[in-house]
This record gives C-alpha cells, sequence and structure tokens, in this order.
C-alpha cells in the first residue's frame, strides 16, 4: 500500500470515528475499578449503583462462583490451546453440558465461547436453499448475523405480531423445513416474546421452533427455566440458544442446546465450534456450580422478580412513564435523545450508574434510560436509585402530576 493510500485509509476512518461523535452515537467504555455487582467503582473513584448490568442473579461478582472458577482451573488448568473435537474437551464440558441440558430440559447441548458464535453457527450446518428460516424483525445481532450465513430463504415478520408470523408461514409453505426464530425476551423493551402462540403457529404450519434465551436462562419461568417454562411450552421448543454471561454467572460462553442430533450435527459443521478454541475450564466449572445452585433453590429467581415488581411500581408511583411488562429490564421513557443523556448524566452525580438509549438503537421519539434490576440489589439501594429518580425527574421538569 502507498503510503498516499495508506493516509487516504486512517483519515477516512477518523472522519467515520468524528461523524459518529457528531451524531452522539460514539459508544465510550466505562472504566470500573472493581468487581462487577449491585454497586461499583468507577476509575474516577466514585461509587455507584449499577442498574444497566445484566447481572440478573447478581452472581458475577459473587465470592462462591469466583471460588468455584478457581477449583476447576487448579483442577483442570488455565486453559486448553485446543478447539473441542482435537483434544479440547474435558470432564468439566461434557459434565456443564449435561447440566444444562437437564436444566432446560433438551436432549443435548453444544458450548461455545459465546452466544454470538452459538446463533452465529446454528443455522448454516441445519438448512440450506431448500428450507425457510422466519425471524423477528428484531431479533439480536447475532441471530441476523447467523442467518445470513445461512443459505435458507429469508421471511421477516414485523416484531411480535402473529398475524404477520402467520403470512410469513403461508409464504414459506412451499419450503421443505421451516423454522421460526426469535429471542425469547427482547432487550430493548423487556418484551416476552408470545411462544404458546408461536407454538400453536409452528404446529399448523410444521415449522420448528428456535429461541435465543440470553435474557431468560436461569429466572424466567416459575423455577428459572427460561420463556419456555414461563409460557409453560417446555418440550414444544426445538432449539435453545443461551449465554453464559449473563444470568447465569456472567463470564463468557454460550450454548445451543436441543434434540441430540441437532447438536451432533452443530459438532460436525458448525464453524464457530469447529475453529475456535474451547471454553477456559475456569469458566465450565464455574457455570456448573451456578446451575447445581439454581437447581436446587429458586431463592435468587424470587429475589430478582420481587425486586423487579417493586421498582416498576414504585418508579410508575413517582411519575414516570415506562413500557409495562414483568420482565427485569424496565425501559423509562423519556423520549427525547438529549434528555436522555442529560438524564443518565445527571444520575451519574447523584451515584446512579444507568444507560441512555436514543434513535437509532430504538425509534426516534423512544429515547430512555434502561433500568435493568438485580436479585443482588438490596431495598436500601433501590431506595436510593428511586430517590435520584425523582431528584433528576423533578429537576429535569420530566415528572407527570
Ligand atoms: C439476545 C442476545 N443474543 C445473543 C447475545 C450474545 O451473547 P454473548 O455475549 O454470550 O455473545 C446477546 C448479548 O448481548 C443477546 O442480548
Amino acid at each position: 500500500m502507498s503510503d498516499q493510500a495508506k493516509s487516504t485509509f486512517f483519515s477516512g476512518l477518523q472522519q467515520n470515528l468524528d461523524q459518529l461523535r457528531d451524531q452522539g452515537l460514539y459508544k465510550p467504555e466505562r472504566v470500573l475499578a472493581s468487581r462487577q455487582g449491585s454497586e461499583v467503582v468507577a476509575q474516577d473513584g466514585s461509587t455507584l449503583i449499577n442498574m444497566c448490568a445484566n447481572n440478573y442473579l447478581g452472581l458475577s461478582g459473587e465470592e462462591w462462583v469466583a471460588k468455584a472458577s478457581i477449583e476447576a482451573t487448579e483442577k483442570y488448568g488455565y486453559g486448553l490451546s485446543s478447539v473441542r473435537f482435537i483434544c479440547g474437551t474435558q470432564t468439566v464440558h461434557k459434565q456443564l453440558e449435561q447440566a444444562i441440558s437437564k436444566f432446560l430440559g433438551t436432549e443435548d447441548t453444544i458450548l461455545y465461547a459465546a452466544a454470538f458464535d452459538a446463533n452465529g453457527g446454528v443455522f448454516e450446518p441445519l438448512f440450506d436453499e431448500n428450507d425457510a428460516i422466519i425471524s423477528d424483525a428484531l431479533n439480536h445481532a447475532s441471530i441476523i448475523d447467523g442467518i445470513r450465513l445461512c443459505k435458507a430463504a429469508r421471511f421477516r415478520y414485523a416484531h411480535n405480531d402473529m398475524a404477520d408470523l402467520e403470512a410469513q408461514l403461508q409464504a414459506a409453505a412451499d419450503k421443505r423445513h421451516k423454522v421460526i426464530v426469535t429471542d425469547g425476551v427482547f432487550s430493548m423493551d423487556g418484551t416476552i416474546a408470545q411462544l404458546d402462540k408461536i407454538c400453536d403457529l409452528a404446529d399448523k404450519y410444521g415449522a420448528l421452533v428456535m429461541i435465543d434465551e440470553c435474557h431468560a436462562s436461569g429466572f424466567m419461568g416459575a423455577t428459572g427455566r427460561g420463556t419456555h417454562e414461563h409460557h409453560n411450552v417446555m418440550g414444544r421448543i426445538d432449539i435453545i440458544t443461551g449465554t453464559l454471561g449473563k444470568a447465569l454467572g456472567g463470564a463468557m460462553g454460550g450454548f445451543t442446546s436441543a434434540r441430540k442430533e441437532v447438536i451432533d450435527m452443530l459438532r460436525q459443521k458448525s464453524r464457530p465450534y469447529l475453529f475456535s478454541n474451547t471454553l477456559a475450564p475456569s469458566i465450565a466449572g464455574a457455570s456448573l456450580a451456578v446451575l447445581e445452585r439454581l437447581s436446587q433453590s429458586t431463592e435468587l429467581r424470587d429475589r430478582l422478580h420481587e425486586n423487579t415488581a417493586y421498582f416498576r411500581k414504585e418508579i410508575e408511583r413517582i411519575g414516570f412513564t415506562i413500557k409495562p411488562g414483568t420482565h427485569p429490564v424496565v425501559p423509562v421513557m423519556l423520549f427525547d435523545a438529549p434528555v436522555a443523556q442529560k438524564f443518565a448524566a445527571r444520575m451519574y452525580e447523584l451515584g446512579v450508574l444507568l444507560s441512555g438509549f436514543f434513535y437509532p438503537v430504538v425509534p426516534m421519539g423512544q429515547a430512555r434510560v434502561r433500568v435493568q434490576l438485580s436479585a443482588a440489589h438490596t431495598r436500601a439501594q433501590l431506595d436510593a436509585v428511586l430517590k435520584a429518580f425523582e431528584q433528576a425527574g423533578t429537576e429535569l421538569g420530566l415528572l407527570k402530576k
């Protein structure tokens, strides 16, 4: 590359970055100087109540989870320096795959380095140009990317719209196999997919159902199995993908869980599994300990739902508008992008860590701060957060009378 070409390349990147900053779309990283938790210490030394982690069950910074990961490291070592099928599979990986299958009510499970990889590697080995993938318009980016890597015909239905899903199933009628794909829970709004209706439509049109349970595994449903338990359709979902990086411990790692033929084929053909290093034993061991704990007691899941119900009720009482629902993702609607930014900055000054979302991440005019509850939040912390909401809301004139 000539010097001239190089300098055009780098200055072009700089211009694009400047443009992102001008549009308010540049994402700076917040640096923490502490463990993840309901309270964190920022690099500038301020202590903040954290309301924006996917730490639903509060396990990310927990001592017993860290201990389980250290024990697994001591027993199995730091890493494998191998993909799974060469010499990268240990008993702890097989135990974790069995434990996930038992927890979700499936036959078998395959581990990945991330749910992004699970979604990226699930479609291409299972479906080809004779088949149809029918996907919710607001599905996660990793599902969209996974579908792009597959030759199947693509059909998109309007978000959470069962009439449109049925129309797309009819449009795909001549395809050999059809699979409906949806996030179990959509993380921007906390919307829970209508899996009962989706399964009925799947039965009517002979389609498979796949769900992404990243914002559900561990706490949705009566015993935390996920959205399929919440909607009483356990056993009717064909493929489940999920993460170990949110409620189930919070480190990283993902999985696909399904019938054994599906998992067997993924082990043979799924590219992020075949061509990427095995999950670190520390994560596998700690995830196993987490699943054992969650199978014994619903205490954390129950506390999370109590915190969610309390916060949802109180934030509305103060005079904020939220998206209705029951999920621990609570979008507090501020509608206007600069207001959402100003509000999040003021909350930071008041000791609360929150993230603001605005167009194009959410539709125009739907700017918000997204609160995420955790089982680790104490009532005192939630009351302090609500007080800060009231103060910032009053200062900015945002409260409904
Ligand atoms: C719905 C959904 N799917 C997949 C992922 C990717 O998960 P991971 O962090 O394990 O790659 C995320 C994480 O943001 C998610 O929210």
